[in-house]
């Protein structure tokens, strides 16, 4: 997800894309660029790594006049961020700048043909395909800018937001969307760009949202903005009056982050599936498992070491690697785990989850475990932070910058890496048969339509949470795989709410903390149609019967449940071990809806960080 602003007109365009860039940075922020046709040197590139006031102190004594321009701000799915990675890129014979949302599926293909034709690259991003596909059409085929945008276009597959500059023809910028957003203001004799509205409202309240195989061309002077499809027919697209303070889209919309980020869920699934999910070919592809499959299947013992909503993930992913893969899997805290004394040696692969690939402890614990010679796997949503260059391999989550300290797509993000990892392997070990094998693919790509049904829940959950935001004490109840679902839900509670809260396997229940249960305790229970489903079922009589207050989280068009429950929310019929990607979601819910009702800072918890790195 990375942030892109162009701007056409009679301001200098300098000022207007570093403030754009600063109110895009919510979407990535490991390297920074700026194009401008500057008025002594023609098209001029900046780029750093870093963040956008990096850029700022890299350009300070360079040449930033200029009406029009474009800046990116990356974060990176393709190549380490670093400035040679960074956008805009620019095409070999130096003509072209190109910024990047998205990512190119088919990059590899169109990269060998490239090479092939002589044509060198710099960077090891998919983006740079673009630039030096389009600049090669140009050449060949002695076109303008726009058909080769056309031409270009239709043989890429994949996702962007592209805007591109032509030093040949300088009074115009080029842009196209397909699955990344893209939107063009409309101001008096000037154009702006944006991945959102956030760039340009301020200097317009005008705006086109592009759609998906729309082009748009941006000229100096014309009283429109064109649209094309790529065919060069002409499209019409309505004006549209943006009604939006800043405060708010910063946020997309939503009232915080963290409400955004559990709704971006389906979408930030389906980006990190993207490329490695093919229900076509019925096939889990993991680069790193090619890569790496001798040390990985043959294995005696893998090791999760993670921290915090991570180590939930991780008792989700020993569950999914012991059952498909057949291998032994120990998960232990990392902040534990660096502590002991831990027989642990070559034979032994150390798999180490993390958002923010900053944790201090789980770091640590990679240290210990690469001096006793164990295999490094990572799991880490922040590219290129500390975590994946300590590691010998492993799968970035790819969902997106996650800003709300309590951790939420990040989670369904590492359940769905784990889930992949544990077909890829099971595959390749001989350990799941072929029907398990395809029913779990296809299953699992429908994970993000079937998310989307449990989001439309979201008021109903919003209303449950009315009737317990003074509750002082929740009990969270799950079996199997929805296990750490409940304890998963309680953290998420007890962080931004600040209420007490515990999770616990059902049936440990009565092993003590049903002493606690009375009228006054809420008790959320994960009682989806599984093959536990009757025994929870006993478990919740036994919390009526204390009279405690159930909200069950079930399958849709459970009867037998939703007539013994207080509340319920209902889910999509799924495979039992993906029922956590979605039981997690109205779990997300409450602790949000209880947190936003109490007036607590949601997206900055008391006491929290969003990366802890510190002991
Ligand atoms: C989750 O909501 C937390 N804020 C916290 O437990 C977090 O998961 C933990 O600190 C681990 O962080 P990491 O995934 O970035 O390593
Ligand atoms: N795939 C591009 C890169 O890695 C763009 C990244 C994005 O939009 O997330 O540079």
């Amino acid at each position: 997800m990375c942030g892109i602003v162009g701007y056409i007109g009679r301001r200098q365009a300098y000022p207007v894309l570093i403030k754009g860039l600063k109110r895009l940075e919510y979407r990535g922020y490991d390297s920074a660029g700026v194009a401008l046709i500057t008025e002594t040197k023609g098209l001029e590139v900046y780029k750093t790594k870093g963040k956008v006031a990096d850029l700022e102190a890299y350009v300070e004594d360079k040449d930033v006049t200029g009406t029009v321009g474009i800046a990116h701000t990356r974060w990176a799915t393709h190549g380490e961020p670093n400035a040679t990675n960074a956008h805009p890129h620019i095409s070999c014979s130096g003509n072209l700048a190109l910024i990047h949302n998205g990512i190119i599926e088919n990059y590899t293909v169109l990269k060998e043909a490239l090479q092939r034709h002589g044509v060198a690259f710099k960077s090891s991003t998919d983006t740079e395909v673009l630039v030096q596909l389009i600049d090669y059409i140009q050449q060949h085929l002695k076109t303008d800018l726009l058909t080769a945008v056309r031409l270009a276009l239709r043989q890429v597959i994949g996702a962007y937001a592209i805007a591109i500059l032509d030093r040949n023809e300088p009074n115009q910028i080029i842009a196209a969307r397909k699955s990344s957003p893209l939107v063009v203001g409309i101001g008096d004799d000037e154009f702006f760009l944006g991945s959102d509205a956030s760039p340009i409202i301020e200097y317009t309240d005008k705006v086109v949202y592009l759609d998906d195989n729309d082009i748009a061309v941006l000229r100096r002077g014309a009283k429109e903005a064109e649209f094309v499809n790529f065919d060069n027919e002409k499209i019409e697209h309505d004006v549209k009056t943006v009604d939006l303070d800043l405060g708010q889209i910063e946020k997309g919309g939503y009232p915080h982050f963290m409400l955004k980020e559990i709704f971006e869920q389906p979408k930030s699934l389906r980006d990190c599936m993207r490329g490695r999910v093919n229900v076509e070919a019925n096939n889990v592809v993991l680069s790193a498992v090619i890569d790496y499959r001798k040390e990985l299947i043959n294995a005696r013992r893998y090791i999760i070491v993670a921290c915090g909503t991570s180590w939930h993930a991780s008792l989700i992913g020993k569950q999914l690697l012991e059952s498909i893969c057949q291998i032994p899997v120990e998960v232990e805290y990392a902040s534990e785990f660096r502590y002991s004394n831990p027989v642990i040696d070559s034979r032994d692969v150390v798999i180490a989850i993390s958002q923010s690939g900053e944790t201090a402890d789980t770091l640590a614990a990679i240290q210990l475990a690469k001096e006793r010679g164990a295999f490094i796997f990572g799991i880490c949503n922040a590219i290129g932070s500390s975590i994946p260059r300590a590691t010998n391999t492993g799968c970035y989550i790819h969902v997106g910058p996650e800003i709300g300290v309590a951790s939420t797509k990040a989670f369904t993000g590492q359940v769905t890496v784990l889930t992949m990892l544990a077909l890829a392997l099971g595959k390749a070990r001989g350990t799941i048969n072929n029907t398990d094998y395809v029913n779990l693919v296809r299953e699992l790509d429908s994970i993000p339509q079937k998310m989307e049904k449990v989001l439309e829940q979201n008021d109903h959950v919003r209303d449950i949470s009315r009737v317990f935001t003074y509750a002082r004490n929740f009990l969270y109840l799950g079996r199997g795989y929805n296990y750490p679902v409940a304890l998963e839900g309680a953290l998420k509670l007890k962080e931004i709410s600040y209420i007490h809260a515990e999770g616990y396997p059902a049936a440990e229940m009565k092993h003590g903390p049903i002493a606690l249960i009375d009228d006054e305790m809420p008790v959320v229970v994960v009682a989806t149609q599984n093959p536990l489903y009757d025994k929870l079922m006993s478990n919740i009589q036994e919390i009526k019967a204390r009279n405690g207050r159930v909200i069950a989280i079930v399958t849709e068009g459970d009867e037998k449940v939703k007539a013994l429950a207080d509340e319920f929310v209902e889910l999509p019929q799924t495979i039992e071990c993906l029922e956590p990607l979605l039981s997690t979601i109205p779990l997300q819910l409450l602790a949000y809806h209880i947190a936003v009702q109490k007036g607590k800072n949601v997206d900055q918890p008391r006491n929290l960080a969003k990366s802890v790195t510190v002991e």
